[in-house]
């Protein structure tokens, strides 16, 4: 039974990080659209003494939950790091800087090093733009069809890749790239392509703009990772295809998490704990 948890209330999702009593750590989630059953959920654990939370939509939680308990807030991004650097650690990750893209509702970006860390930006391209525009094209929405489909699709009929324009010639850049998302379509004039390809694609796009404005942001602060969190990969075995592939042309390399949703939910949890200091040491994952 928890005496604390970290609730992240995000712009979709609202995730939950706690300690079992074998001090293994419990991740669920809830959509943020039920801010109701998040409140059931407390209800039915007792044993909560404290809640640490983060995320855009705390204020809308703690409206909801306000008559049963009380929240103590940490700012998104710093939550977010501090689960990072966790989760990093518990997975024997051993790296002195990087870049961390958390590819949630929107994506943020932040650059992170062995004594600091800050934003350096962001993109509204995102899991919500992944969800958007697969519904627009297709009429799917549901986040596990999309995946399903998309995995079964290829690209290669709607994007326009650099070779595809130097036919015949030496390409100036690796002729793999995609030299325009979507390109092919206007160039052939035609429309009639599968969901499953039209889905890929859509992932195909999502993935390229973050992990380009990614490896932008490594360079700029001459780091060689990029650690890929939120939970827009859960699942997503292609767009993480997408992200790592790019990232390695351009010679950086992919990191992935096993608990990528979570990494604002833990750190809130550790917060929570460090605020009434308790010993973390002994958590097990
Ligand atoms: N069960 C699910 N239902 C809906 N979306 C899902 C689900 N699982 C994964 N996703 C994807 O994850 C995205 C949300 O990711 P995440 O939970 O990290 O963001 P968030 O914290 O809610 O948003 P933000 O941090 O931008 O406020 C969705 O946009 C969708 O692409
Ligand atoms: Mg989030």
């Amino acid at each position: 039974m928890p005496k604390y948890i970290g609730i992240d209330t995000g712009g979709t999702l609202t995730k939950i990080a706690f300690l079992s009593a074998t001090n293994e750590l419990q991740l669920l989630a809830f959509p943020s659209n039920d801010l109701q059953s998040v409140k059931e959920w407390i209800l039915q654990h007792a044993s909560i003494a404290a809640i640490g939370a983060t995320g855009g939509r705390t204020e809308q939680l703690r409206e909801v939950v306000k008559d049963i308990r009380s929240m103590h807030y940490i700012v998104e991004f710093e939550a977010t790091l501090k689960g990072v650097r966790y989760l990093l650690q518990t997975e024997k990750v051993d790296i002195q800087d990087a870049i961390i893209t958390n590819v949630g509702t929107g994506t943020s970006i932040h650059y992170m090093s062995e004594e600091t860390h800050v934003r350096v930006g962001g993109t509204g391209v995102g899991g919500g733009t992944l969800i958007g525009l697969a519904g627009l094209t297709t009429g799917v929405t549901d986040y596990e069809q999309i995946n399903m489909l998309a995995n079964r699709g290829t690209r290669h009929g709607i994007d326009l890749l650099v070779k595809d324009i130097y036919q015949g010639m030496d390409t100036p850049i690796s002729g793999d790239l995609t030299a325009s998302n979507f390109g092919k379509v206007g160039i052939i004039g035609r429309t009639d392509f599968a969901q499953e390809d039209i889905l890929a694609t859509v992932q195909g796009l999502v993935g390229e703009v973050i992990s380009t404005l990614s490896i932008q942001y490594a360079e700029q602060n001459k780091t060689k990772h990029i650690v890929y969190i939120g939970s827009t990969l859960s699942d997503n075995d292609h767009l993480k295809y997408v992200m790592a592939h790019y990232t390695e042309l351009k010679k950086h390399t992919a990191i992935f998490l096993p608990d990528h949703g979570y990494a604002g939910a833990v750190g809130a949890l550790l917060n929570i704990m460090e605020e009434h200091e308790e010993a973390i040491e002994n958590v097990s994952i």
